[in-house]
């Protein structure tokens, strides 16, 4: 045989291409399904694949981040840039996002992590399947965790405390922070609900250990399903980045030794994909311009309103940091709240209170069936039972445990706002709401209006 003509010896190939002409794998039909997603009418529709059809696609988009100009990475560096964080993690949920930080902190079958009575089940659901033992924690006027009972509730197997900023509302983070130094504990912020928020020129999610945030479809910023873990330190970002990223595929060379103790480790995939990533990353573009729309028509509608006697503010930490979705207020009982809601629906405003209604509502704790009745995943009963021992923790759970945070919701009642209200919109909201509250209660001179209440008290 002539080894000479081999075309590894500088010979012809013997394949120099293929007849066949294949397609794109993910090509012009895709796109036009995610525009009919989009909800464009027919005729746009018909347009669009007509000049899609005339431009020839040189490949198919890559919908995994793993490419130099991946949205999925452009997000994360626009997001650690608007929340002023060294590190970002995008994830496929604000759940895996909780998970992942919950491990990231090295939670251990048994640890207990307290949190408040009123978030969304997966705060304590995602603390579980990490082996975590949910400890509820009354909330206070601000309808976010109660600094005062955080203390009652620390045990000498207290690991982490996870406030919530339930509704855009922002936590007394100073105050849990103080708590958790002086009992040397971490700090999860469960931001799901106030991607944005800041409590005095910080952003929420970068004032604890790490942060963790939803940015799904149901989020004011997000589309799809996605999240976000956020840290300042580094130890915990890459701690995060071996449990959600498939267990070491993010490394630089992924097959190399490890390059320091406890570097890898067994961990899922919880990357956000591509898809998600590019509407996630046009979403947090316009998140500050939605933020201060809120804002301004909160200040527009309660600087207009008077304040009352019997008719007591929701404690706001940060006026100017929180969402401002919401006016909040408690009245004196469950029932009045029922009747002042149904008055201000009645005028055409958009208001609510859970009053005296006992729906099954996973936001509230004693509902949260799979904490309360200890219903973990496995048959072993990890993590309430200690695999070790065979023994049951010594946590106990009861629907009345949280009697502050029961008051608090029946009374509560908010008026919802809308950010593209214009200046005269807020003021017929202001009159509407003035007109039911001249009619039930005594107004309060103290204050000059509202907005003043909200802000000293
Ligand atoms: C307070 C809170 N935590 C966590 C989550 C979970 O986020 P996701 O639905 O993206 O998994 C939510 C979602 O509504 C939430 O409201």
């Amino acid at each position: 045989m002539d080894k000479s003509k081999l075309a590894i010896n500088g010979g012809p190939k013997a394949i120099d291409g293929f007849e066949a002409k294949g397609e794109a794998k993910i090509g012009n039909e895709e796109f036009m399904e995610m525009a009919d997603t989009w909800g464009y009418s027919p005729e746009a529709l018909e347009k669009i694949s007509e000049i899609i059809d005339e431009d020839r696609l040189s490949g198919s988009p890559f919908l995994v981040g793993y490419k130099p100009n991946s949205k999925v990475n452009q997000l994360q560096d626009e997001a650690a840039e608007i929340l002023r964080a060294k590190y970002v993690i995008a994830v496929t949920s604000g759940t895996a996002a909780l998970h992942t930080a919950y491990i990231a902190i090295d939670i251990n079958q048994g640890d207990e992590i307290i949190m408040p009575a009123s978030t969304f089940m997966a705060t304590a659901m995602a603390a579980v399947v990490a082996r975590g033992i949910p400890v509820w924690c009354e909330i206070d006027e601000s309808m976010t965790i109660d600094p005062e009972d955080i203390e009652k509730r620390i045990t000498p197997r207290t690991k982490a405390i996870a406030p919530v900023h339930m509704s855009g509302y922002v936590c007394n983070m100073d105050a849990v922070m103080e708590i958790a130094k002086k009992h040397n504990l971490m700090v999860i912020e469960d931001c799901a609900q106030a991607c944005g928020a800041s409590l005095h020129g910080r952003r929420v999610g970068t004032i604890a250990d790490i942060g963790c945030f939803s940015i799904s479809s149901y989020k004011p910023t997000g589309g799809g399903e996605g999240g976000l873990v956020v840290t300042n330190d580094e130890k915990l970002y890459y701690r995060a980045l071996q449990w959600s990223e498939g267990g070491g595929l993010w490394r630089p060379d992924r097959y190399a030794l490890p390059r320091w103790e406890g570097e890898l480790f067994c961990g899922l995939n919880y990357r956000m994909d591509e898809l998600s990533g590019t509407v996630n990353l046009v979403q947090f573009r316009k998140m500050e311009d939605m933020l201060k729309r809120k804002r301004t028509r909160k200040r527009w509608v309660t600087a207009n309103v008077p304040a009352y006697k019997e008719l007591k503010p929701q404690v706001i930490h940060d006026l100017d940091g929180e969402h401002g979705d919401k006016v909040g207020f408690f009245a004196r009982t469950a029932e009045e709240a029922e009747n002042l809601a149904k008055a201000l629906s009645a005028e055409g405003l958009s208001a609510g209170t859970r009053g005296r209604s006992d729906s099954r509502d996973w936001h509230i704790y004693k509902y949260v069936s799979a904490v309360m009745d200890k219903l973990p995943a496995t048959s072993d009963g990890c993590p309430w039972i200690d695999p070790k021992t065979g023994k049951e923790v010594p946590v106990e759970y009861s629907p009345d445990m949280c009697p502050k945070t029961l008051d608090l919701l029946s009374r509560h009642v908010a008026v919802g706002l809308d950010q593209w209200w214009t200046e005269n919109d807020c003021k017929k909201v202001a009159k509407a709401m003035t007109k039911v509250f001249d009619a039930m209660y005594n107004r309060d001179e103290k204050y000059s209006n509202l907005l003043e209440a909200i802000a000293i008290d």
